[in-house]
């Protein structure tokens, strides 16, 4: 046996803000089952987590519920919470980074910082909202790409051509709070220097913490020189202030991954642990983190320079995770594969998620792809056609053989197969490699229902003077059986649970080498159903359902031309509509759809070429007031220059109405 090992493991802390997908699920089931698996081992393991309660975000959106952020934080928290249990996410404690605990270590960790000189002091120029009075960090400002001209991009770059440029640089930049045109403020931030830590980075980035693509991508990033890194922002900001800078608070991704000592110590504070023994430089104990690939900054270059300087101790290991698609995409609203928790709750049982999760985790950086039909597909098969299938197909005869196991191992061979894999597939796990765990798994399941296909004990059973070789061959079975569900234990606890009950016995890992004999067990009750298609698309369909829960199916003139993308009041401002009365429309030689119009302003008279000929007697049209867009530049036409625009509704041919004002209104009136 190995020597017991201390293991601290945290998951990635997240927002506040919104609710749990099954994107955040492959890092929690992920985490959640090393940590299953290396209890089952004997280790000593604590599983802490937290929510990411602070910052800008968190702020406006309680602002935009009516509720404080404490309100607002309390409510997600309990989501949360249920979430992470009812898919058996097993936290020792889940706290939140909005705690006293977290405020003292954040303000701890910051003053070592300052002490040792790392923290540094600097006026920078940023984007402010007047109306809404607060800075705005670049995804709170909209405007025109600078270089191709697409309209409503975010503050940093270009979804239409990739550009990167500063919020500045943005033709017509808006705050998305107010509208407002953002105005440019001075305000002096505090900044830790990073690159002080280069030397550290470049020794701690190679030292055996990292996955190798993990760490090829820190080097990049410590050749290429690192930046100093701004950690306050400006009130009002929903987090902890920071010492001696009244109006400054701690930016979120500073006090973050603090949360994680943070959510330990309040949990071993109650436990009566020595929280210290576990941070302290030289720790015996092993730290775990598991995060997304889009957080590894913090994780693998901010967070170690923290802790080195504070007088903690560095992680052990970082497990990085890449992101979920669905279906070979981006998880998607409008396609429903933008899947809530609680969604997937509702219709689906949790262990086939974790199964199929753990059929595709390796312990590398890749993306997993939860394909929907091989989802249905593979549990079915693997999980009720392989497994419960053994135990489904031998139980019977158990019972009707006096139903006890027999202490006689029918075929040693087989069976040391099933024991000779202990090793090996622990290695996996430890590895995180659990899909060439869930694949050796299978291969044992397979060589058992060989097993019994061969045995045929449904013809055994007939025979009288078979019945203990019958006994036997089922015994054996359920032993391979026990053994097949020892090992996926970590990953499917309920099976885990209710096999237990059947075989009245417990599931340690180390029992899965020992044949269990002359052993009374319980009655077989159906452990897992198959997984029903339809349960799947309902899943699909509530996804879809939830976005798009109010409005009715367009019909008509709205379902052959949808409306338009969104645009800003401040886009529509810029049309200057007016009143003009048409006082000549005339053919125009050589045309075949244009009227010439010559429309009264109020004073002003223009000249507009309308494409309305195939649907208005020229004659009818004189007299009529109608709608103009008077700042259209003018355009050079075939027939001469066309002064404005005059507005129609309708596909067009004999389906165009030129727009017409109520009674009362005059040439010249501004339309809103
Ligand atoms: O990216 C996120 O969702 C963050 N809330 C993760 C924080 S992890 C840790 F550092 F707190
Ligand atoms: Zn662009």
């Amino acid at each position: 046996m190995t020597e017991r090992r201390d293991i601290l493991v945290t998951n990635a802390l997240p927002y506040a803000n919104g609710p749990i997908h099954l994107g955040h699920l492959v890092g929690y089931i992920q985490a959640d089952i090393w940590v299953r698996f290396q209890r089952m081992r004997g280790h000593n393991v604590f599983f802490v987590c937290a929510d990411d309660a602070h910052g800008t975000a968190i702020m406006l959106r309680a602002e935009q519920l009516g509720v404080t952020p404490e309100e607002q934080i309390a409510r997600i928290k309990e989501d949360h919470e249920r979430d992470f249990a009812d898919f058996r996410v097993n936290f020792d404690n889940f706290h939140t980074t909005h705690s006293p605990e977290n405020k003292e270590l954040a303000e701890y960790i910051y003053k070592q910082l300052d002490a040792n000189g790392h923290i540094k002091k600097r006026t920078i120029t940023q984007a402010y909202d007047p109306e809404k009075q607060l800075f705005l960090s670049d995804r709170y400002i909209r405007g025109t790409c600078p270089r191709c001209k697409a309209a409503d991009q975010y503050g940093d770059n270009c979804e239409v051509c990739g550009a990167t440029y500063t919020p500045d640089q943005l033709i017509d930049p808006k705050s998305v709070l107010s509208g407002a045109t953002p105005v440019s403020r001075e305000s002096e931030h505090l900044f830790l220097a990073l690159g002080e830590f280069t030397d550290f980075l470049r020794e701690w980035t190679r030292a055996g913490h990292l996955q190798p693509e993990v760490a090829n991508k820190l080097q990049e990033w410590l050749d290429a020189g690192l930046q100093e890194w701004d950690i306050s922002r400006d009130a009002p900001y929903f987090g902890f202030e920071i010492p001696g800078h009244p109006g400054k608070y701690f930016y979120v991704w500073l006090d973050a991954p603090i949360g994680y000592i943070a959510s330990f110590k309040h949990y071993c504070d109650n436990q009566g642990i020595d929280w210290q023994e576990w941070w302290k430089p030289g720790s015996t104990t092993e730290l775990h983190h598991f995060i997304g690939k889009d957080i590894i900054n913090f994780h693998a270059l901010f967070w170690p320079c923290m802790l080195t300087s504070a007088g903690f101790r560095t992680p052990t290991k970082i497990a990085v995770n890449g992101f979920l698609t669905v279906n070979g995409a981006k998880m998607s609203k409008s396609r429903g594969t933008f899947i809530d928790a609680r969604t997937y709750l509702n219709h689906l049982d949790p262990e086939y998620l974790r199964y199929y999760y753990a059929a595709k985790l390796s312990s590398s950086v890749d993306d997993l792809d939860l394909n929907l039909d091989d989802f249905v597909a593979r549990v079915n098969s693997d999980l009720v056609g392989k497994v419960i299938n053994i135990a489904s197909r031998t139980a019977k005869f158990i019972e009707k053989t006096g139903g006890k196991l027999s202490n006689e191992i029918e075929d040693p061979a087989l069976w040391e197969r099933f024991t000779g894999a202990s090793e090996r597939i622990a290695d996996h796990y430890d590895k995180r490699d659990f899909s060439r765990a869930m694949r050796d798994v299978m291969e044992l399941a397979d060589l058992a229902n060989e097993y019994v296909s061969r045995r045929e004990p449904w013809k055994m059973i007939k025979d009288e003077g078979q019945q203990e070789a019958t006994n036997q061959v089922c015994s054996l079975a359920l032993n391979m059986f026990r053994a097949i569900v020892t090992y996926l234990s970590p990953v499917l606890p309920a099976l885990a649970e209710k096999s237990r009950e059947f075989l009245n016995a417990d599931l340690p890992w180390q029992g899965a080498t020992k044949y269990l004999g002359d052993h009374e067990i319980g009655k077989f009750k159906p452990l897992m159903v198959r997984i029903e298609k339809e349960k799947v698309e309902a899943v699909v369909e509530a996804s879809k359902e939830s976005l798009q829960a109010a409005p009715a199916k367009p019909t008509g003139p709205l379902a052959d031309e949808p409306i338009a993308e969104e645009i800003e009041y401040a886009d529509f401002a810029k049309v200057d509509l007016r009143v003009a009365r048409i006082e000549k429309a005339e053919h125009v030689e050589g045309a075949d759809k244009l009227l010439r119009l010559t429309l009264d302003l109020g004073g002003e008279k223009r000249n507009v070429f309308a494409g309305i000929k195939s649907a208005y007697d020229p004659a009818k049209l004189e007299g009529k007031l109608t709608v103009m867009v008077a700042n259209l530049k003018p355009r050079k036409m075939k027939f001469g220059m066309s002064e404005g625009m005059v507005l129609a509704a309708g596909p067009g041919g004999k389906d165009i109405y030129v727009l017409e004002p109520d009674e009362g209104a005059q040439p010249g009136m501004r339309v809103m």
